[in-house]
């Protein structure tokens, strides 16, 4: 009885920093298995749907008569939405998109297609360039723009829509606003699990996510988040830093 264990004591430092490391595991994992996913829709899934439609292509061209083409060209149609559909789910589950355009032609991206599917205005106030960034950092951004415009187009019923980034002073921050309806009560957005997902995102990487919002009055996202600067890259430059003073220093002698 007299042995009661006294409650360990941990500073708030670092247990806030456990988290932080537990949150930025979690969702490395939660990346990867999205990338996983991807690959495997794109290379098993899609290439199945390929052969059939090319089946079903040639069964189109052997049709006895009009209504077998008929019924074999409304399934070669149903087939291509679906493609279409697979196309945009694996471009939406993986951040590829990131590796082949880069962040900045991936935002110009996202809010091309929110204004083409919706007739809303886009205003992008983007860097012409930007330098590369840790890659978490870069997925927290993207993420972070994908939610936030998937949000406008679902529950805004926004005119305009604008995005925002900028890196100065060793941050990099997101702004989104839109000039539709506002979020109406504060447990609505509490409860939605979009945002609170991209809380906790920004919040492991130490940054910060703010939301002002006013019926009728539209919505503003802001999120600031550390720059870090890309490891690999940055180690690119070093070694190339090095070489070319080795070189002129080889030349001065
Ligand atoms: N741009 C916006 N304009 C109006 N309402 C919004 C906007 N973004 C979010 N909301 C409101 O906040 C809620 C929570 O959003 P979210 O967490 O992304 O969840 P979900 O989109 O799944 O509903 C939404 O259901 C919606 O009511
Ligand atoms: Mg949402």
């Amino acid at each position: 009885m007299s042995h009661k264990a006294a409650p360990r004591r941990q500073s708030p430092d670092k247990t806030n920093s456990d988290i932080g490391e537990v949150s930025r595991h979690l969702l490395k994992g939660e990346e990867e298995e999205r990338r996983r996913i991807s690959r495997e829709l794109h290379d098993e899934t899609g290439q199945a749907l390929m052969v059939l439609r090319f089946q079903l292509e040639m069964l189109a061209s052997e049709a006895k008569n009009a209504e077998q083409q008929a019924r074999v060209e409304e399934s070669l149609e149903v087939l291509d939405r679906t493609i279409e559909g697979l196309r945009r789910i694996i471009a939406r589950l993986s951040p590829r998109v990131l590796e082949e355009l880069g962040l900045l032609a991936a935002i110009r991206r996202q809010a091309q297609l929110l204004a083409n599917q919706t007739g809303m205005k886009a205003r992008l106030d983007l860097p012409a360039e930007i330098a590369p960034m840790n890659h978490d950092i870069e997925v927290a951004v993207y993420r972070s723009t994908q939610e936030a415009l998937h949000n406008i187009s679902k529950h805004s019923q926004a005119r305009n829509f604008t995005v925002r980034l900028y890196v100065a002073g060793g941050k990099v921050q997101l702004e989104i606003e839109d000039d539709g309806a506002g979020i109406s009560t504060k447990s609505d957005h509490e409860d939605g699990f979009g945002l609170t997902g991209m809380r906790e995102r920004v919040v492991a990487l130490c940054g910060t996510m703010t939301i002002h919002s006013r019926r009728g009055r539209g919505t503003q996202l802001r999120i600031v988040l550390p720059f870090i600067a890309d490891e690999s890259s940055a180690r690119q430059t070093a070694i190339g830093a090095r070489t070319a003073r080795r070189v002129s220093t080889a030349k001065a002698s």
